[in-house]
């Protein structure tokens, strides 16, 4: 572990006055010094009962004249497909404090409430089983959220053996009269979400309480799961940087420091979004420079927020045996005009792509601790993927994105080191450029490169060591104006287009063009 925190000092992202660095940028990639692995399942996904997120979003109904599996929609699945979706968390959000599983399987789904997300019906049509068809559609991993805030530890542990047990039980039973004998597979638990605020407006203590009796009773008893593949258990973690949130890292790393048998968890979850200030009031279309390099400045407080409560950690779990998990993070802006404000719905435009690459960047470079996130939310909610309207389908810069960053899944990082230079607008100084590297399974060089300046060019020059390149090549995302969207009228406004790099000398020479972003291989 010490060796991958010696690798990663390598990476130095210095500021420059301005215009003193041009617009050339020099990386030294070293690809002989093999750091931590990035784990898939950092471009996780969340998916939330929230506006259209879930309903319309996901679910149709089998009976719906869009074109479905089940009452799944096609197109959605198929775009998910694509950019290999690890894991989605469900079914909250503040709403799994309020879910009751029951309501959602069988035939018979009493409409309940909504009252976090615009008051309204809750047709539970979308249930467990809808859920699971969905996971199982697009190659996920179940990320169940359990309802710590309004539940019981039964009800939960009740979920858990209805979906996982292998033996006869009265539960197993329902599950195959419901359409599934075989156990499902849940890889990951989180116990509760935000209990200090949504989840119940718990102290750490009393959520440690509640915790200790969760994680004892809500047992997965699939057979297949007992030994390596194992559900991992989150516990509530922070929600920012004030001292309310490091006592509570403190308070919770500390029980498990001193844990027994009975108690364990594996991850600790961090939510955190590119807000600047509650209530949300930057909008997601129609935006100039200014909002651009704000928002972005903001957004790269993911990685003060990641060190300060990695360093708690680290003194309670220096092998770091927990994961550090954001499993909510992207840009909130204010509701489009229009929209159920309940419903948080945002547009995305290429501002969101350069967000999304420097907070996965950021959590390439934490890979030891961060080894799992989930923008919020996937579909319709917030930084989405993906857009709907009835039949028709939007794919957002973000999702583009993920598109290219799909190698880095389960990649193993390399030291890149350098001088960023600087970007500069008002009175907003940001880094102008970012690199990230990794190697995948195959061996093949991977680099990830982003362009923050939204008006000039930037030349990389790319220093290869333990490596002779032939030639490298790849993919690369701008847009015509920092707000420039993907629209259901103009859905090709943003999309990728090839980009090469020139070889010469054992070195790469590429230009990245302004507020862009840029994934290349390299063939040796
Ligand atoms: O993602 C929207 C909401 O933000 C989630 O329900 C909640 O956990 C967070 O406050």
């Amino acid at each position: 572990m010490r060796a991958l925190l010696v690798c990663f000092a390598l990476i130095t992202v210095t500021l420059t006055a301005p215009f003193a660095a041009a617009q050339k940028v020099e990386l030294s990639v070293d690809a002989s010094k093999a750091g931590a692995k990035i784990d898939r399942n950092i471009f996780g996904q969340f998916a939330e009962h929230l506006g259209h997120g879930a309903y319309e979003g996901i679910w149709v109904g089998p009976g719906s004249p869009i074109p479905n599996t089940r009452g799944i929609r096609n197109d959605v699945v198929a775009a998910l497909k694509t950019i290999k979706v690890p894991n989605v968390r469900w079914p909250g959000g503040c709403f799994a404090d309020e879910y009751h599983w029951r309501k959602g399987v069988g035939p018979q789904r009493p409409e309940t409430l909504n009252p976090n997300w615009g008051g309204v019906i809750e047709p539970n049509t979308f249930g467990t089983h809808e859920f699971m068809d969905f996971l199982d559609q697009i190659n996920a991993e179940a990320y169940l959220s359990v309802n710590v805030g309004s539940g019981t530890p039964q009800e939960a542990a009740e979920w858990l053996e209805y979906l996982t047990t292998a033996q006869p039980t009265a539960l197993a039973k329902e599950r195959a009269a419901n359409g599934h004998p075989a156990p499902y597979r849940v890889a990951f638990l989180g116990i509760g979400n935000e209990s200090w605020d949504c989840g119940g407006n718990m102290t750490a203590d009393y959520y440690l309480s509640q915790l200790k009796i969760y994680s004892r009773f809500v047992r997965n008893f699939n057979p297949a799961q007992q030994d390596k593949q194992q559900m991992l258990k989150i516990a509530v973690g922070p929600g920012g940087g004030e001292p309310r949130f490091t006592e509570w890292t403190e308070a919770v790393m500390k029980a498990w420091q001193s844990r027994q048998w009975s108690l364990d968890f594996n991850g600790l979850s961090m939510h955190h979004y590119t807000v600047v200030r509650w209530p949300p009031a930057f909008a997601s279309v129609a935006f100039g420079e200014t909002e651009y390099s704000q928002i972005l400045k903001s957004t790269l407080e993911m990685e003060g927020l990641i060190n300060k409560h990695s360093a708690i950690m680290d003194k309670y779990d220096p092998q770091k045996k927990v994961a550090l998990v954001v499993d909510e993070w992207g840009a909130w802006y204010a509701p489009l005009p229009g929209s159920n404000p309940g419903f948080l719905v945002q547009q995305n435009s290429q501002r969101d792509a350069i967000l999304a690459a420097l907070n996965l960047n950021i959590f390439a470079r934490h890979a030891d601790r961060v080894r799992m996130a989930n923008i919020a939310q996937m579909i319709n909610v917030l930084q989405a993927m993906i857009l709907t309207d009835k039949e028709k389908m939007v794919l957002t810069p973000t999702y583009y994105v993920y598109k290219m960053y799909v190698p880095f899944q389960d990649a193993t990082s390399v030291s890149v080191s350098f001088n960023a230079g600087a970007y500069t607008h008002d009175d907003i100084t940001l880094p102008r450029a970012d690199a990230i590297a990794a190697k995948d399974k195959a061996g093949k060089l991977w680099l990830a490169l982003t362009n923050v300046d939204p008006n000039q060019p930037v030349d990389i020059e790319v220093n290869l060591t333990g490596i002779t390149p032939k030639s490298a090549a790849g993919e690369t995302l701008t847009a015509p104006k920092v707000d420039s969207v993907n629209s259901f009228e103009a859905p090709n406004a943003v999309v990728l287009k090839r980009i090469s790099a020139k070889v010469q000398g054992g070195k790469l020479a590429l230009k990245l063009e302004p507020k862009s972003v840029t994934v290349i291989s390299v063939e040796q």
